[in-house]
This record gives structure tokens, C-alpha cells and sequence, in this order.
């Protein structure tokens, strides 16, 4: 979401004449889009701005503006703290930047209660993938998150305006979106989001839909049957499980127990036999027990994800959980983390051996980072897969025979182009 964001804020810069730079010293504005959804995040950006403390005095007309979830909620703070800054501004107020530039100094940091019409020109890289957010804020404050403070209550864009912007995509030839939004189940507008889905699923030349983040407590049967149903969205879904514990799961105010999250998944699986399904886990959650813990540890045995992201807690200050008292020692968190890793690595290599000797339809996005000569893409269920072919195939939807599997990425032969 934050990386969309900094394709909303280049558009705009974009259409005020600025062009980008690759290199830092070469720049007249840099703008720190920040993430404070943990606190490592935060720490980043802090070494960041003091880094840049000293090109400012070298260059005094550079303008350096903060932005983001960090932004929103330091606010006036940043200025009095680092006076190098000139602008501030949250997530919120990106539609403000034009603006903004045209002052000496800014603090842009209310709520915007008409957020869902602003219609920002996002400056994407390539053009086969895109992100397109169909909803801002969240209403669920889980007590360990940051977002509903920062980014303000959930409101949904029009149907019409999110069916226009991936129009235009397609017409530049993008052919795969990704819907965005904090809790894309709870899409609603005129329509919720099975018909947001359906009205989409019609774009010609869109030939991949995803969407992030469900949660569990919002995923219908009804969007279970789009899944199946419609041909274009792809079979994965991220479905945020957090713990396995019921105990953990209601101090962090999820609004299911397990049991209620693994007949959703079962749901999933009977309807849509080749789903992959993803999760996120977070470690060491205030009072969190031994017992807790080995709960989450079967729970990833049982359901068997297809891939995890892992965070260690990390209080948050304005949330609930960081006023809970019961703290985990550091030591512990971290150690297990580490089971939960490596018992999720060793699950996502039996899971992509499986795919050994398939043929797999893959979207092709461009030459492969890690592997040298070939090309890359992913599968509809979201694993990347590299192989030996041409840079025009990028772009395309081609047939892949799976030869080799690794944890993190694929490896397979051409078979056919489409
Ligand atoms: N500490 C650790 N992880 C967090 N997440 C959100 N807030 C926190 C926090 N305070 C994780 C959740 C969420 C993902 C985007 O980030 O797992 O699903
Ligand atoms: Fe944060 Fe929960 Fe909202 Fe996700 S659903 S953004 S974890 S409050």
C-alpha cells in the first residue's frame, strides 16, 4: 500500500514537470514515504533522515518532505525535532502535495473524510502489473495495529471510478491488478466485493485479478463462489491468521477463533481444490505462553500454508496491546520466530516440490533478478517461476513445465505461448 502511495505522489510530481533521479545528490525534493506499522520501519527512516541532514546543508534549496503512516502520527514533531524538514504530510493528504510545494512549509495531517473520490494519477513502473486501491483506512483496530489511527476509517471508492482507472490500465496493456485495500471483504460502495469483483472480471484485456488483505472475519461464501466462478481472479489468497491461540486471538481483537478461521479455509479448499492460501504470524504478543505458542506451531503444521510473513510483536504506542502489561522477553520471541520459520520453510519446500513435472500458467514480468539469462513470472497461486526465455514474452501469459523447486521461487521449462 505505501509503495502505491509513492506511485500516487511520482504521478503528481510527475505532472508538475519534476522528473525522477537515481541519484540522491541529483535531487531537488525527496519525499520519505513512511511505514510505522513496527517499529523497525521506524528506525530506518530515522538513520535515513539524519543521513540526509548533511546534503541539505550543502544544498539549501532541497526541499525534503515526510510522508506516511510515521508522518501522520509525529506530525508538527518532525519539524521541531529534524528543522531540515520542510514538509509533512499523511497518507491521508497526498491529493495536498501540489499544493504544498507551493508553500516554504506544510503540516498536512487531517483527516480526509472525502478520500474515497480523489482520483490520483499513480506513476507505475512497467506496465503488466498494478496496484489499485479500492478502499482507504480501517475500522477493525486490532489491538496490536497502528493503521486505523494513522490512516483513518475505512471508506470505499465508487465502483464506477475503480472500473475506470483499470480501463485505462488495460488500454496501456497492463494485464494484471492487484485491488487494494486493509480489509478488501468489507469492500462497499454501491456494490460490495463479489460485485466489485464480478463488474471487473469483464475488463477485456485484464487477464489477472488479485486483491490484499482479506480478513477472515469478512470472507463470505459469496466471494468464495467469485473465486471459483470467475475466471480471471487468481486462486491465492492472503488471509492474515495472527495466532492460533483463541486466548491471543481475542486479546488482539481479531473477531474469530481458530475454529471459525479453519472452516473458512476449509470452505476454500472444498470450492477451490489448487488454492494457495497465505498467512501472517506475530510472535510474542503481550502474556503470550509456551502453550500459545505451540498452539500457533500446530496450527501451521495442520493447515499447511503456502507461505508466511512472521513479525515479532512490536508495541505501538496509541494501541491497545502496547498498554498490556504481560511483555515477552526478547529472547524467547525470537526464538520462536525462528521455529515458526523454519517449520513454515520446510512446509513451503514440500508444497513446491508437489509442483515438480505440472505445467503451470505464468504471467511473464521481466528478466529475472536472481538467475542471470532468464526471464521470470509468477503462477496464478502466486509463486515466481524463472526460465529460459525471451524478453518478448514479456507481458504474456505463457505455459510453464515445472522442473525444479526451490523454497523461495521456481524453476521450469517452456512449454507454450498464448
Ligand atoms: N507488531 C507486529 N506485527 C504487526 N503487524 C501489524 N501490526 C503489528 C505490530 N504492532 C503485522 C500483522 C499484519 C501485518 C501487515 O503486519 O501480522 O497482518
Ligand atoms: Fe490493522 Fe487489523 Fe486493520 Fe489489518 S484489519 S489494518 S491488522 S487493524
Amino acid at each position: 500500500m505505501n509503495v502505491h502511495d509513492s506511485e500516487k505522489m511520482a504521478g503528481i510530481l510527475k505532472a508538475k514537470g519534476y522528473a525522477e533521479t537515481a541519484n540522491t545528490e541529483d535531487a531537488d525534493l525527496i519525499i520519505f514515504n513512511t511505514c510505522s506499522i513496527r517499529q523497525k520501519a521506524e528506525q530506518k527512516f530515522r538513520s535515513e533522515l539524519g543521513r540526509i541532514k548533511l546534503l541539505k546543508s550543502k544544498k539549501p534549496l532541497l526541499k525534503i518532505a515526510v510522508a506516511g503512516c510515521i508522518a501522520q502520527q509525529k506530525g508538527r514533531d518532525i519539524l521541531k525535532k529534524s528543522p531540515h524538514v520542510d514538509y509533512v504530510f499523511g497518507p491521508q493528504n497526498i491529493h495536498k502535495l501540489s499544493a504544498m510545494l507551493a508553500t516554504n512549509a506544510m503540516v498536512c495531517i487531517e483527516d480526509n473524510p472525502e478520500i474515497q473520490h480523489t482520483n490520483l494519477p499513480a506513476e507505475r513502473k512497467g506496465n503488466v502489473k498494478a496496484w489499485v486501491s479500492i478502499m482507504y483506512g480501517c475500522n477493525n483496530f486490532c489491538s496490536y495495529c497502528i493503521v486505523p489511527y494513522t490512516r483513518g476509517r475505512e471508506k470505499s471508492r465508487p465502483s464506477r471510478n475503480i472500473f475506470e482507472e483499470i480501463c485505462g490500465l488495460a488500454e496501456k496493456g497492463f494485464k494484471e491488478v492487484t485491488l487494494l485495500g486493509q480489509n478488501v471483504n468489507s469492500y462497499n460502495s454501491d456494490t460490495n466485493f463479489p460485485g466489485l469483483l464480478r463488474k471487473i472480471n469483464v475488463i477485456k484485456g485484464i487477464e489477472r485479478i488479485r486483491f490484499v488483505t482479506s480478513h477472515p472475519r469478512d470472507l463470505s461464501d459469496e466471494l468464495i463462489l467469485c473465486i471459483k466462478e470467475l475466471p480471471k481472479i487468481c486462486e491465492h489468497i492472503h488471509l492474515p491468521l495472527q495466532s492460533g491461540s483463541d486466548r491471543i486471538l481475542k486479546l488482539m481483537n481479531r473477531g474469530y477463533t481458530y475454529e471459525d478461521y479453519i472452516e473458512k479455509v476449509r470452505k476454500l479448499k472444498e470450492s477451490i481444490p489448487h488454492i494457495a492460501i497465505t498467512t501472517d504470524i506475530i510472535t510474542g504478543f503481550p502474556s503470550e505462553t509456551d502453550n500459545d505458542h505451540s498452539i500457533t506451531i500446530k496450527a501451521l503444521r495442520s493447515i499447511e500454508f503456502d507461505g508466511i510473513f512472521a513479525f515479532k510483536f512490536s508495541p505501538r504506542q496509541g494501541t491497545k496491546a502496547a498498554e498490556m502489561e504481560e511483555s515477552i522477553n526478547e529472547e524467547i520471541t525470537s526464538q520462536q520466530l525462528i521455529d515458526i520459520v523454519g517449520l513454515q520453510n520446510d512446509i513451503t519446500l514440500r508444497k513446491n516440490e508437489a509442483l515438480k513435472g505440472t505445467h503451470q500458467e505464468v504471467l511473464v514480468e521481466g528478466a529475472s533478478k536472481t538467475d542471470k539469462g532468464k526471464i521470470t513470472g509468477r503462477t496464478r497461486t502466486n509463486k515466481i517461476v524463472n526460465f529460459e526465455g525471451n524478453e518478448s514474452l514479456i507481458g504474456r501469459l505463457v505455459n510453464i513445465e515445472i522442473k525444479t523447486a526451490m523454497r523461495h521461487s521456481l524453476e521450469g521449462r517452456l512449454i507454450s505461448q498464448s
